[in-house]
């Protein structure tokens, strides 16, 4: 089954609403010139929540393909829940994608597999696509179970997703000890991960349901890097940290493609 490439930049805390325009702009002139074909491999940029109603704009009146989203959502509707920002909201806004815990939320915001499906389907029913992370630390790599601890956090995250909410979601495999570290995992490495998570999702589910996700590796990505990732079976995309707050990286990562053939 084919699936479309999904090459998604998480900004995490960095970049104003103005420096969010400047960099939507150059992203889009950067793939108008390479003549990017946006049905081909799928781009998004995920700002923090203060710069998406500029990218919104910029979006809208320049009717670019790209697509954005938020780095968090909240599990709840609406009400006394004070700096949380609801599904509804983001839907408004026209996002597409919601990241649900990032090792970062896990690690300092205390979110657990149960929190982060349960962002996940409070998204999925705003019409926003969640991209679920999952990932193991350095220490559990070092004692080689980064499947075994990576299948746990996949259970824990899809424990009460029906099959139509599993299609509705994408799974992004970060190893934490790549993560902003230079530290690349080999294409060996996510492929060993993400074949794995696709096995489990054909358990949970069956195998049409596994093979119509969209699993993305991030951790260090770049575009010295990113074609030999993307040459793995079960790797269908990226998310990018560092390398996607400069727009000319970025547009080279997504266009992965002429690198292979070049
Ligand atoms: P880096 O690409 O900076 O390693 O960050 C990866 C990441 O955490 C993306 O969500």
């Amino acid at each position: 089954m084919a699936r479309t490439p999904l090459m998604a930049g998480n900004w995490k805390m960095n970049l104003d609403h103005l420096e969010a325009i400047a960099l939507v702009q150059k992203l889009a002139w950067a793939l108008k010139d390479a003549k990017h074909d946006y049905s081909e491999v799928e781009v998004a940029v995920i700002p923090p929540f203060t710069s998406i109603r500029s990218v919104q704009t910029l979006v809208d009146g320049e009717k670019l393909e790209l697509k954005y989203g938020a780095q968090d959502v909240s599990v709840h509707e609406k009400g006394a829940y004070t700096g949380e920002i609801a599904p509804r909201m983001l839907a408004k806004l026209g996002c597409t994608f919601a990241i649900c815990g990032h090792s970062e939320r896990r690690l300092y915001h205390a979110e657990n597999d149960w929190v982060v499906g349960e962002k996940a389907r409070a998204a999925i029913a705003h019409g926003i696509t969640p991209i679920v992370c999952v990932g193991e630390n350095l220490a559990i790599r070092r004692e080689g179970r980064q499947v075994e601890r990576v299948l746990i956090q996949v259970d824990g995250i899809f424990n009460t997703s029906t099959p139509e909410q599993a299609r509705a979601t994408v799974i992004a495999y970060e190893p934490i000890w790549a993560i902003g570290t230079g530290e690349v995992a080999t294409p060996a490495d996510a492929q060993e991960v993400c074949g794995a998570i696709r096995g489990r999702l054909a358990e949970l589910y069956d195998q049409d349901v596994a093979d119509s996700i969209r699993i993305l590796y991030g951790g260090s990505v770049k575009a010295s890097n990113v074609a030999a990732i993307m040459s793995e079976p079960d790797v269908d995309g990226a998310l990018v940290g560092g390398a996607s707050l400069d727009p000319e990286e970025f547009s080279a990562i997504v266009r992965y493609q002429q690198h292979l053939s070049a």
